[in-house]
């Protein structure tokens, strides 16, 4: 009987091990490529900041910052909480080593865990991942279209079909001002709560992601922001839909949209995905003008995304896609005797070095249950080690999703294992 209760993982954090793990690598290696490609360059930041940096950036009146932090006191008696998004530390960061005294704009990824005290369901979870890019400095539409598109090739990349792209703006602070006073007037009309009324005085906009029927009707028919933008901004986003269109990115424009946090400004975009449920959004993001400034920084723009690496994870589940064959274990080698233990060694070593992933089934073990740990390993070719092989140099390659066998020279089993994939991957 064992001496300790076994422990369980807090309630509603997402956790990936194998062979499931591979699918989140997968994504989140995707993801980052396609950053990588379009010339964004790491940011590794703390997952614990000043309170304060939230409060100021994410704004008081959101959900995230009113009701879903991670707060604790230090030791030193210091606010700290856990990051519930990644652009307030982005922009910290900048704004502490002057990388916005250098070359404009700055282009970083990100990517790692995220923090927020929500009720856990599918696909929403207390600690998810994100990967995210930030592009700052620069307050043109071809960057907004840049930051568009390193997503839409990610999802492209992973093979997602059924999601759409939704845009909008929320246009310049000069746009939002006009725009705040005629909604602050059509709230005044409403009957709120003082908690409501409160959340309003904040950010009138709140009040569209209330998820209670009775104001989402009310809501329903207050004025549309898209419908006051100024003529720069309306130039702006007109751009912006210009070069989608060039760039074959197929968008819908969603008047409605609202963001969950409080710095965004301008262009605003939503990725959706159809086979998820309630938890639908697998990434977003937009443009925000005024939280440089606001955190003490220059008045400079930005523009990023953040997608969710697990909602992404259960896209591509929910669409059936298939793990390239770069991922997993290529060879899984069976050593049955002695001596083939330690030859087994010697030639997973001499594979790995050459390239291959290759696992080996350790212990003493009987043929069926060395092919029993092949089988679970996932791996996509085995090799049975034993005296005989050793002598004659030769032995059987089993291809593990056919079962075909093919006689193979030992010192040849580099190359023969390569071109087998090679060609398994063609077909
Ligand atoms: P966000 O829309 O709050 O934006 O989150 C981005 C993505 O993270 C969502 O679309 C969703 O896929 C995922 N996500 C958010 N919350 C959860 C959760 N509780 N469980 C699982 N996945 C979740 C931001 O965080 C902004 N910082 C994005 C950004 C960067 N805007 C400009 N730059």
């Amino acid at each position: 009987m064992a001496k300790f209760q076994p422990l369980q993982a807090p309630k509603g954090v997402s956790e990936y091990y194998p062979v499931r793990s591979a699918i989140f690598e997968f994504v989140r290696e995707s993801l980052i490529g396609s950053a990588k490609s379009s010339g964004y360059q790491l940011m590794e930041l703390p997952v614990f900041e000043d309170t304060e940096l939230f409060k100021r950036g994410v704004g008081e009146s959101t959900d995230v910052v009113s009701k879903e932090m991670y707060t604790f006191e230090d030791r030193g008696g210091r606010s700290i909480t856990l990051r519930p998004e990644g652009t307030a530390g982005v922009m910290r960061s900048v704004i502490e080593h002057n990388l916005d005294r250098g070359q404009l704009p700055v282009k970083v990824w990100y990517s790692g865990a995220f923090f927020r005290a929500e009720r856990p369901q599918a696909g929403r979870y207390r600690q998810f991942y994100q990967v995210g890019i930030e592009a700052i400095g620069v307050n043109d539409p071809e960057i907004d279209v840049e930051v568009i598109a390193v997503a839409a090739r990610a999802f492209a990349g992973l093979g997602l079909k059924n999601y759409t792209l939704e845009i909008t703006s929320l246009g310049d602070l000069e746009s939002r001002e006009r725009y705040t006073k005629e909604l602050r007037t059509f709230i005044a009309t409403l009957n709120l709560d003082e908690e409501t009324a409160r959340r309003a005085e904040i950010n009138p906009l709140r009040l569209f992601d209330d998820k209670r029927d009775e104001i989402k009707s009310a809501m329903a028919k207050a004025p549309v922001l898209l419908e006051y933008l100024n003529e720069s901004s309306l130039k702006h986003f007109e751009r912006v839909q210009e070069l989608l269109t060039v760039l074959a990115i197929p968008f819908t424009v969603n008047k409605r949209m609202v963001r969950g946090l409080d710095y965004y400004t301008g262009t605003a975009f939503e990725f959706v995905h159809h086979g998820l449920g309630a938890q639908s959004g697998i990434g977003g993001g937009g443009r925000y003008d005024g939280l440089m400034s606001q955190l003490g920084g220059a008045e400079l723009s930005g523009i990023g995304f953040g997608i969710g690496v697990d909602r992404c994870v259960l896209a591509c589940e929910a669409e059936g896609i298939a793990l390239p064959s770069s991922f997993g274990i290529d060879l899984f080698i069976v050593p049955m005797s002695p001596a083939a233990k330690g030859a087994s060694l010697e030639l997973a070593e001499r594979l790995r070095s050459l390239g291959l992933i290759v696992d080996i089934a350790y212990g003493d073990r009987s043929l069926k249950g060395g092919m029993k740990a092949a089988d679970k390993s996932g791996a996509k070719y085995s090799l049975v080690l034993g005296d005989d092989e050793l002598s004659t140099g030769t032995a059987a390659l089993k291809n593990m999703k056919t079962g075909d066998q093919l006689s193979v020279t030992i010192a040849s089993l580099h190359d023969v294992v390569r071109q087998e994939i090679t060609n398994a991957s063609h077909s």
